[in-house]
């Protein structure tokens, strides 16, 4: 029998504003190899991913699931090494990379067939966590499904150097698309442009208001916005509403800037739906978990788009466990280009 000390992060308080440290509590345990199941494995997480739906969950009220529990370690993706496994296991040992939804933690026992095998021959395996993860899934079919993007026609995504928005982008171009992408520094508008083939991006702190951003679309958008893959909401996709086309299709992805109590309190912004009715457009809200059924039809289609370079895919990390709420918060700060990832 071998002992692990294993070190979570609990999630302990819940923020009314921005999540940080002070919101949650690191411990400790000891897991034996001796606790596992015949179906279950234990593995050693190598890096966790850090996303914004985590905050989103840790506010008092239920949104496509209840609040994430107080006093539970906290959620959340994981890509690591399988350490032993249980005597029924097939198809996994020690050693393989796998990933799993096992949450802030070093070590975690789980069910064999709730892992995922990696083959890092084929792909690095953090990218399970990024473009061909959650993240990934969530850019594809949220573009092509929801979006239905033609060629020639103009998309606009916002949190456009992140994880998600980066991906959006990228396929909006493949598709024959002219993309243009909202992101918080002249460095990442640079990136998104000279690097991932985007076609202009603007620099949102430069256009802090409504009027601001609408002349910038004015400028980069000259023949309206045909699709919008919103994952930041407020003041940038008032400006958005403002621009859109007969037909237009607004995508609901994500409102990172309400995430951190806004949403408790919301600022009044301008009422937009008759922009709507104007241009017969179509708003609609998507979910990754509603394609997870469907993770292999991305990944059919997205991992030979990363192969060749079709698709280029960023990735930021934070070193150390400990920094795993930093990381955290330091989503809201944009501190991140492509996906987040903390590694051991
Ligand atoms: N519907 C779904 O199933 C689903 C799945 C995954 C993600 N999402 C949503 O999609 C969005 C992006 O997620 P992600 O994982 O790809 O994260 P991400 O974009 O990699 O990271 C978050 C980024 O948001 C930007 N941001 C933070 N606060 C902002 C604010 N107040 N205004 C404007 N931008 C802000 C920052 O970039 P800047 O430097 O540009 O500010 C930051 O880097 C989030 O809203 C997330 O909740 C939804």
């Amino acid at each position: 029998m071998s002992h692990y000390q294993n070190r979570q992060w609990i999630y302990a308080r819940r923020p009314e504003t921005e999540v940080g440290i002070e919101h949650y509590d690191l411990t400790e345990q000891t897991l034996d190899s001796d606790q596992l199941g015949d179906d279950e494995i234990l593995v050693k997480a190598r890096y966790w991913s850090v996303d914004p739906y985590m905050r989103i969950q840790q506010a008092n009220h239920t949104t496509w699931e209840a609040p994430h529990p107080v006093g539970a370690v906290q959620g959340g993706g994981m890509v690591g090494q399988v350490i032993a496994t249980g005597s029924k296991v097939s198809g996994l040992a020690a050693s393989d990379w796998v990933n799993a939804y096992t949450g802030w933690q070093e070590y975690a026992v789980c069910p064999s067939d709730e892992a995922i095998r990696l083959d890092p021959d084929t792909a690095p395996v953090t990218t399970a966590l990024g473009v061909l993860g959650m993240p990934g899934r969530t850019a594809y079919f949220g573009l092509l499904e929801a979006g239905r993007p033609q060629a020639g026609e103009t998309v606009v995504v916002s949190g456009a150097a992140g994880a998600v928005g980066s991906i959006v982008g990228q396929i909006a171009r493949l598709k024959g698309c002219r993309v243009i992408g909202i992101a918080g520094s002249d460095a990442k508008c640079t990136q998104l442009v000279e690097e991932l083939g985007f076609d202009a991006a603007i620099n949102y702190r430069e256009h802090p208001g409504q009027a601001d951003m609408q002349q910038a679309f004015a400028r980069h958008c000259p023949d309206g916005i045909d699709i919008y893959f919103d994952n930041v909401g407020g003041v940038i996709t008032d400006a958005v509403m403002e621009c859109i086309n007969l037909r237009a299709r607004i995508i609901v992805c994500g409102q990172i800037s309400q995430y951190s109590g806004q949403l408790d309190q919301p600022e009044m912004g301008p009422r937009f739906l008759h922009r709507i009715l104007y241009a017969r457009a179509t708003i609609q809200g998507i979910l990754s978990r509603d394609y997870s059924e469907r993770h292999a039809q991305m990944l059919a289609a997205m991992a030979p788009w990363v192969k060749h370079g079709d698709i280029r895919y960023q990735e930021t990390f934070m070193d150390g466990f400990a920094s795993l709420p930093t990381a955290l918060a330091a989503l809201f700060a944009g501190a991140n280009t492509g996906k987040m990832i903390v590694r051991a």
